[in-house]
């Protein structure tokens, strides 16, 4: 389990490790319009975690994802890079499962 359903309203995000074929993976939950996304907490500009601040990624009016280093926007519901320098890339996904408010999290493709 990585988080619960509960601790994750809109405009929040919690991070998460996995490990992966021998590797730790670092994800990110987000709440979104009572939709919980995941995502691997990697740019899709440079291979470097997204926030500065930690576990900071909302813009301030919560309707996008932001990357502390360079300001790579992106779109919550999709990964989509919608502004910056990797324009139309998509940050990878993380699968996730919700069992009775527990979120569980596998490790991406
Ligand atoms: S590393 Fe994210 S915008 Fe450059």
């Amino acid at each position: 389990m990585v988080g619960r359903l509960a601790e994750l309203p809109h405009g929040t995000t919690k991070k998460f490790k996995l490990r992966c074929q021998g590797n730790t993976v670092e994800g990110l939950l987000i709440g979104y319009e009572e939709k919980i996304f995941a995502y691997v907490n990697r740019c899709c500009h440079i291979s470097l975690s997204m926030d500065w601040v930690d576990n900071q990624f909302f813009t301030e009016d919560k309707r996008h994802l932001v990357c502390a280093n360079h300001g790579a926007t992106y779109e919550p519901t999709t990964g989509e890079c919608i502004w910056g320098p990797c324009l139309g890339e998509f940050l990878q996904s993380v699968p996730i499962k919700i069992d009775e408010g527990n979120i569980l999290a596998f490790c991406p493709e």
